[in-house]
């Protein structure tokens, strides 16, 4: 089905299902614990031997040797796999570092062996028998020294271009008679989800069948397929549970390649599971970031210039965090421009962490846009009314499809009590606690892609849903029954969804927050090419029939559903394709989250009270699992803005709080109640389903909405993320 052009009224506008809080259909597998992870597939690969990984000491040089007998020998060991075992190139084209070291070490915890023996505690204890003698290199960990060398890369990822202007922006800026210039820091952050990456192999008949746990099914399918150059169809790759990726399991990490070569080497099935403490330097992690924000306005709050620049490092051959991307589009302003500069660093890969570019690159916009309102003497959620645009300020003839961020920032205002917010900061105040509010605009792309699917109508009168979707926790198992169930007229326990598996039609997968609605296009796709079939085979014209209670109507007959499928099951397969509607329209999600914090006026202790986030993100598919994907998202902004920062190690160049105990993350005495508003605006533009994402916008702005929270409860503007109560404590007021 091709989609390139505004949807009009289909089966899904009768939101019977879908659009209904539809309790998720994997939660009895989930809660019972019999959901099969990919690290506890007894099941089907029973006999298992167990993987442990090695991960590098040094973070830059080369193994000059490596003696493995004492491993080779101790009890239980069936193989120790090394580079020697690995393809030529061990890495796939998602990765910057190869996927196994040796004889160049490109980062500290690359893998650099793993040992496979008969239990776990054996494979671990025979990994500290191998003897590897290193020559160290020095290398380059510190982002703020290599700033002054930062080059401009050849992209900003995701299409953007490292260097954008409109108009002149040094001269409105110059010129303005009101302005901000702040730069920001963000940390080094790890996605720190709780199921680590973890892959099971066996080989047969010379080709070899992976569980692993992965956002992305058919990039890993070919990615793996091609590290061990085999032909796809010699790979089948099965991802059906997934807990928790956020963007750490979009690409092949070292589990997936040394699982299918570990268990080719020991000849037999072999689980890896990387160890919480190789995961923060062994796999992926946001980069840190320096932004620079500038922003000029007239004094009634039009913003006349706005700039914004962002450094982040790499390995050699990485990526930038695209942190300036949502800043050429998401504020008016006829004058404008953007950089983004890229430094080489020796730290582990920087790479995709949920709401890659705007969740960091919010983080300092929306600090400068709090500061700017304080110069202005305005109301920081009218600042941002008063420079609402509903068309690209860089392409003026580009109309956003559907944009309503004002009704949000208004809902919220309303909703949250934001009259009751002192402008002056430090106003309010508790016993011991200062108290204060704090707002910030969310902004988050919507990306279309491609997303097949097969539909079965089973002679048993059930509907089958197959497609290498994946469900990282998300929902998409119910949001793909409810979209089947909705078009083909059937209830939702009438449907079974089989997700994660590359035999099966190729969907958009799990990333960005284009999951929902690609995914579930996809699927409405392969249910209108199957009501055509269904209509064929009964020998009425699809037209005239309305598919409803499990029975299609068409004139006066009542002919039930199942009647299709007595002679055999019947099948249809389609995708969702898209033209260039995302090119003639802007399409984009909008939040305004609100934020209300208690700061300890002796310690500097931040305690949330109270948060809300109003979204405008298209037809909400199943306000439930939307819910809970939000309050998510803002859980995480409450991190990012406190707790969140994997600390570098600048002498020997890796993250040194490599575990849950020492990388914080908000737990649920840090989390008060969070609320969540969804606006209702299909969006005719992004797919028939008129749903865009929702998953990453609920953690775009949320953290600088604390930190404006904190500032007008404290008075002190910390610009260094987290802010931790150290940063607090010599700019309290002295008084407190
Ligand atoms: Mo997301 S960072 O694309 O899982």
């Amino acid at each position: 089905m091709k989609f390139d052009s505004p949807a009009g009224t289909s089966a899904i506008d009768q939101g019977r299902v879908v659009g209904k809080p539809v309790p998720r259909i994997d939660g009895p597998l989930k809660t019972t614990g019999t959901a099969p992870y990919a690290y506890e597939r007894h099941d089907v690969a029973p006999d298992a031997a167990y993987g442990y990984v090695l991960g590098s000491a040094i973070a830059k040089g080369r193994i000059r040797s490596m003696a493995l007998d004492a491993a080779m020998a101790a009890p239980g060991v069936l193989a120790v796999v090394t580079r020697d075992d690995a393809p030529a190139d061990p890495k796939s084209g998602f990765n910057t570092a190869r996927l196994i070291a040796g004889p160049d070490v490109e980062h500290y915890d690359q893998a650099v062996a793993m040992v496979v023996a008969e239990t776990f505690e054996q494979a671990r204890a025979a990994a500290q028998l191998i003897r590897i003698d290193y020559a160290r290199a020095d290398g380059r960990f510190d982002l703020a020294a290599e700033k002054g060398s930062a080059a401009k890369p050849p992209s900003s990822g995701f299409g953007g271009v490292a260097d954008t202007a409109v108009g002149d922006f040094a001269g409105a800026f110059a010129a303005a008679p009101v302005t901000v210039d702040t730069t920001c820091t963000t940390p080094d952050q790890s996605h720190a989800m709780m199921e680590p990456h973890a892959t099971t192999a066996v080989w047969d008949d010379g080709g070899v069948r992976v569980w692993t746990s992965n956002q992305m099914v058919a990039w890993n399918h070919g990615a793996l397929a091609k590290m061990l150059a085999l032909p796809k169809d010699k790979v089948r790759l099965i991802s059906p549970y997934v807990g928790g990726g956020f963007g750490a399991k979009l690409f092949p990490r070292a589990d997936l390649l040394l699982a299918a070569l570990g268990a080719r080497k020991a000849g037999r099935p072999v689980k890896v599971a990387l160890q919480r403490p190789l995961i923060m330097n062994n796999t992926t992690h946001r980069p840190a970031t320096i932004q620079r924000v500038r922003i000029g306005a007239d004094r009634d709050g039009r913003i006349t210039a706005i700039g914004h620049e962002g450094w982040s490092g790499d390995l050699p051959g990485g990526g930038p965090e695209t942190a300036v991307n949502q800043t050429r589009i998401f504020y008016a302003g006829a004058n404008r421009m953007t950089r983004t500069r890229l430094a080489v660093l020796d730290l582990p890969e920087g790479n995709a962490m949920r709401a890659p570019g705007e969740a960091p690159g919010l983080m300092a916009l929306e600090i400068a846009m709090d500061e700017l309102a304080e110069k202005l003497g305005i109301d920081p959620v009218e600042l941002r009314i008063i420079n609402d645009t509903q068309v690209d300020p860089e392409q003026p003839e580009r109309r956003f499809s559907e944009r309503h961020f004002v009704e949000c920032l208004r809902t919220g205002a309303e909703r949250f009590g934001w009259s009751e917010r002192r402008a002056r900061p430090g106003q309010r105040r508790e016993g011991d606690w200062l108290i204060g509010m704090g707002v910030a605009g969310g902004f988050r792309n919507n990306l279309l892609g491609k997303s097949a699917a097969r539909v079965t109508l089973e002679t048993s009168g059930r509907l089958t849903v197959h497609t290498d979707m994946t469900d990282i926790g998300t929902g998409s198992y119910t949001i793909i029954a409810q979209t089947a169930a909705e078009t083909m007229g059937l209830p939702v326990d009438r449907i079974d969804v089989r997700l994660g598996d590359s035999a099966d039609p190729v969907s958009a997968g799990s990333g960005g927050q284009w999951g929902a609605n690609n995914s579930t296009a996809g699927v409405y796709a392969a249910c209108m090419a199957l009501r055509e079939k269904i209509a064929t085979a009964l020998g009425i014209n699809s037209a005239d029939a309305r598919f409803e209670d499990g029975r299609i109507l068409t004139g006066n007959r009542r002919i039930p559903l199942g009647d299709a499928a007595r002679s055999g099951a019947i099948s249809a397969e389609d995708a969702i394709e898209y033209g260039d509607i995302d090119e003639r329209f802007a399409l984009a999600t909008f939040a305004a989250h609100f934020c209300e914090v208690a700061v300890n006026a002796i310690t500097g202790e931040t305690r949330i009270k109270r948060m809300l986030a109003v979204c405008d993100a298209g037809r909400i598919l199943n306000p439930m699992s939307a819910r809970s994907q939000v309050i998510g998202a803002m859980t995480m902004g409450i991190g990012a803005a406190l707790m969140e920062d994997a600390v570098v190690d600048k002498r020997f160049g890796f993250f040194v709080n490599h575990d849950l105990a020492g990388y914080e993350v908000p737990v649920h005495a840090d989390v008060p109640h969070l609320e969540v508003v969804f606006l209702d605006h299909p969006d005719a533009c992004s797919s028939p389903m008129k749903a865009k994402g929702v998953g990453e916008l609920g953690l775009c702005g949320a953290a600088a909405a604390v930190a404006n929270a904190i500032y007008n409860a404290t008075g002190a503007r910390v610009r260094e993320y987290p802010i931790t109560l150290d940063k607090l404590l010599d700019a309290l007021p002295a008084n407190a």
